[in-house]
């Protein structure tokens, strides 16, 4: 494993992305650790990342210099470089020459850190004001860019290295085969870190931490969740108890592909709860969104917990927390935060049930929760799902739920995915769905006069939800859509697509 000393770069996820790319397993530690906690993860090696202070500011976040002589080899990026610059006994200069974006960077010498580098002369991605003024002893200049000549270090004997630029952005072409020097060469990894071998591994962890207690999990049919009960359920079996809420708010089908997937297919002790009327009545007359959210999340929680409880004895509760969401991103000095996401609205069930938490996929990118959803066998169509919010189709019905509002939309929904699915555009699109309007207006079929409603179609490309584009899909696609709503979903006689990109939009219309 490699650990990457969180000094508070907003590259830090990418740095670890990147070693991952490289199929070597790694982890975000803050620069708290002690050096005995640092050696008990027997780090392979560690990454020093970058961060915004300058070393020498009051409160610049600083770890352990013992972390230097362990043995282990050390790369510095950035801040990450200064610190052992100054721990070392060398010095770093403030902003004489502030370097910021591409520069480019010769090589002293294709070897160690830079073999393989065939050109000389590379593009590199530099932001720093401050730059190393003084080597500590035993080091050498390994490479330099016109305005910074401590641009790279090295002291290959207690392998210790510095970069001044940073070698994870795509801005640096060859920082890829620079990470794979340092972690096969220098740190003597193997690219063994497959989905495979992080799930065999994480349900031995889970059975021990476990240690024959019982576990409780809100299943939502989303891949986050879902990959969390495959995970326990392999580890734990029966002592895994599912809590699905159906609140009548789910697409078409959904609970019932949801039953045969972790039921019948994959064993799962599920307890099914059908809840909709519930929800639906409470739901009566109210326009606004947030009142919606509110109602919807109160209910959600009410329900959880009575079914929870019924479950004697249970010691944890599960939840499919990801990476990106215990990292705070731009974290400031200090390291990461630990947050714990409530997700589905689980909020204060751990405190009043005394659960302890079991999240098995904190150190994952969805992506790579979507890997190994597959490494387990789960349905590429629950792996693969686009995002659906808690709330379900109560926010893609502008103005009062009601049943049949539900069922329209229900049905132009399931016409639109099938659409998009046969075309090939379900996984190209971060969102496809459509939204029913509380309006009507006039059409004509055959030779009758309707007054229906109107639907809208939002499709969307995006990488995070933070932005996003409305998707420009093809013309045809979109007739076919539209054609088909029309043709087949009573109750609607006219289609509308969304061309607005998030932001100044959201994705969701509310
Ligand atoms: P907006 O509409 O704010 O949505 O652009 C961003 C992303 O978040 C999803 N979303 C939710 N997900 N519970 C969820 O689990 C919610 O209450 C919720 N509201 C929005 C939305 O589908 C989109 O992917």
């Amino acid at each position: 494993m490699i650990i990457i000393v969180d000094f508070g770069s907003q590259y830090n996820q990418l740095i670890a992305r990147r070693v991952r790319e490289c199929r070597v397993y790694c982890q975000i530690v803050p620069p708290t650790l002690t050096l005995d906690e640092i050696k008990a993860l027997r780090p392979a090696g560690i990454i020093l990342s970058g961060g915004p202070s300058s070393i020498y500011a009051e409160n610049s976040p600083k770890t352990d210099p013992g972390i230097l002589a362990l043995g282990i080899p050390v790369l510095g990026i950035c801040y990450g470089m200064q610190f052992m610059i100054d721990a070392l006994g060398g010095t770093v200069r403030g902003a004489g020459k502030r370097e910021y974006g591409l520069a480019e960077f010769t090589v002293r010498e294709p070897a160690g850190l830079f073999k393989g580098l065939a050109d000389r002369s590379i593009a590199c991605w530099m932001s720093h004001g401050d730059s190393a003024e003084l080597l500590p002893p035993g080091f050498t200049i390994i490479g330099s860019t016109k305005n910074t000549e401590i641009a790279a270090i090295a002291r290959p004997a207690k392998k210790l290295y510095g970069l001044q630029f940073h070698p994870e952005v795509e801005h640096t072409p060859m920082g890829r085969q620079i990470l794979e020097n340092f972690l096969f060469d220098i740190c003597a990894c193997k690219p063994d870190w497959t989905m495979t071998s992080f799930a065999e591994e994480a349900i031995e962890t889970i059975r021990l931490h476990v240690n024959g207690k019982k576990v409780i999990l809100g299943l939502s049919g989303g891949v986050d969740s879902s990959v969390t009960g495959l995970l326990i359920h392999k580890a734990i079996g029966p002592n895994l108890t599912c809590i699905f809420v159906d609140n009548g708010l789910l697409r078409k089908n959904e609970a019932e592909k949801l039953k045969v997937s972790f039921g019948r297919h994959l064993h799962m002790n599920i307890r099914f709860v059908d809840a909709a009327d519930l929800f639906l009545n409470a739901l009566a007359g109210v326009i606004d969104p947030e009142k919606k959210r509110k109602i919807i999340g109160k209910i959600f929680m009410d329900v959880f917990e009575a079914e929870a409880l019924k479950i004697e004895d249970a010691q944890f509760l599960a939840q499919g927390t990801l990476y990106p969401d215990i990292i705070e991103s731009v974290s400031a000095f200090g390291g990461p935060t630990a947050v714990i996401k409530s997700h589905h609205n689980v909020g204060g069930l751990p405190e009043k049930m005394k659960l302890k938490l079991v999240e098995p996929l904190k150190y994952l990118f969805k992506d790579e929760v979507r890997q190994l959803g597959e490494a387990l066998g789960l349905d590429e169509e629950l792996v693969w799902r686009q995002p659906f919010p808690g709330p379900g189709l109560a926010i893609r019905i502008l103005g009062e739920v009601t049943r049949e509002r539900l069922e329209i939309l229900r049905e132009a929904d399931a016409v639109l995915l099938e659409e998009v699915r046969k075309n090939g555009y379900y996984r190209k699109l971060w969102q496809s769905f459509a939204v029913l309007l509380p309006l009507k207006s006039v059409g004509v079929m055959g030779d009758r006069r309707t007054y229906e409603n109107i639907l809208a179609v939002r499709a969307v490309t995006s990488r995070d939800a933070m932005t996003a584009d409305w998707a420009k899909l093809p013309h045809d696609l979109l007739g076919s859509i539209s054609n088909r709503i029309i043709n087949e979903v009573k109750g609607v006689n006219r289609v509308v697509y969304d061309i607005s990109s998030k932001p100044p939009s959201t994705i969701e219309w509310e």
